[in-house]
């Protein structure tokens, strides 16, 4: 007979938010089933009581459920046009302070790639711009992980070589971020879907100008993207840029609002008359 596992996406749904779409929960019910296995718990009802007992199961599931797979430099294309093209055009000589936030940001390794981006074009321009970057995610377990900067070598495959050793050293069969670039990134947890604020509290009043959510809408139905959209669209400054994943689109209110920059890959600008 076929279980029904409402009452964990109630729970998780109502706990942190997150969507549970109809075209992927066979795979969410998949990764449940498993879970149950290896507690060997036969109902769902049991399993829901052992969550309750037993807080740090929810914390394991969300591990399991909320896929936190991330590279440096995913999406090579997306990112070369950062780094040559919209990065270097937006850090002049004027800007004083430039704000990222990375949502989303699983192991860290979006935000420590636009650390990476920011301090090379520091270096060729010559140039002396404050940075702050914010990297959130709804998962603390992966934001511990982020604030510690040590990755596997599958996460590092795209990065140049001389990125590599330039900014990562070799230990213990593991790649090590050197501390010039960790001290660029604030990490905080943050869920998307939080209702009472628009940015990160840590990041303190938002006004980004560079923002990047990707791999994330996926996750949500076409309503909570809309949520999503939305503050995203509020965290930018007036002429910032977003950027999403290569499967995601700008939808929702703010639609048209958001100019896309190049055909190939999903970054956006925010009119610079914009007033939120
Ligand atoms: C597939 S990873 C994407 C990582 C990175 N942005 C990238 O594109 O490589 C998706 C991340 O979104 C996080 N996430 C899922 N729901 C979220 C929410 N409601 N608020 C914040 N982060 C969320 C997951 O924990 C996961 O780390």
């Amino acid at each position: 007979m076929k279980r029904s596992f409402t009452p964990i996406f109630i729970h998780l749904s109502e706990r942190f938010g997150i969507d549970f779409p109809e075209r992927r929960l066979p795979f969410f019910e998949k990764k449940i089933q498993e879970r149950l296995h290896i507690l060997h718990l036969d109902e769902v009802d049991e399993y829901v009581r052992y969550m309750t007992a037993c807080p740090e199961e929810t914390g394991r599931l969300l591990d399991i459920l909320t896929i936190n797979y991330s590279t440096f430099f995913r999406n090579p294309l997306a990112f070369d046009y950062l780094f040559q093209k919209l990065l270097p055009a937006v850090m002049t000589k004027d800007k004083k302070m430039l704000r990222v936030w990375s949502t989303g940001c699983a192991m860290g390794e979006e935000p420590y790639s636009v650390a990476i981006m920011i301090t090379e074009i520091k270096k060729r321009l010559n140039l002396s711009v404050d940075v702050r970057i914010f990297g959130t995610d709804i998962n603390p377990a992966v934001i511990e992980k982020a604030r510690h900067g040590v990755y596997h070598e599958d996460q590092v495959k795209y990065l140049r070589h001389d990125l590599v050793r330039r900014y990562f050293r070799y230990q213990d069969k593991a790649y090590r971020l050197i501390s010039e670039i960790k001290q660029m990134v604030d990490f905080s947890p943050y869920d998307m879907m939080d209702p009472k604020t628009y940015v990160p509290p840590e990041s303190v009043f938002g006004s980004f100008d560079l923002v990047l959510c990707r791999n994330l809408l996926i996750y949500f139905s076409k309503e909570k993207q809309h949520i999503i959209m939305d503050k995203l669209y509020r965290s930018l400054a007036p002429g910032g840029h977003l950027v999403l994943g290569e499967a995601e689109t700008v939808a929702g209110p703010h639609s048209h609002q958001l100019k896309k920059k190049i055909p190939c890959c999903q970054i956006y600008a925010k009119s610079k008359g914009a007033h939120t």
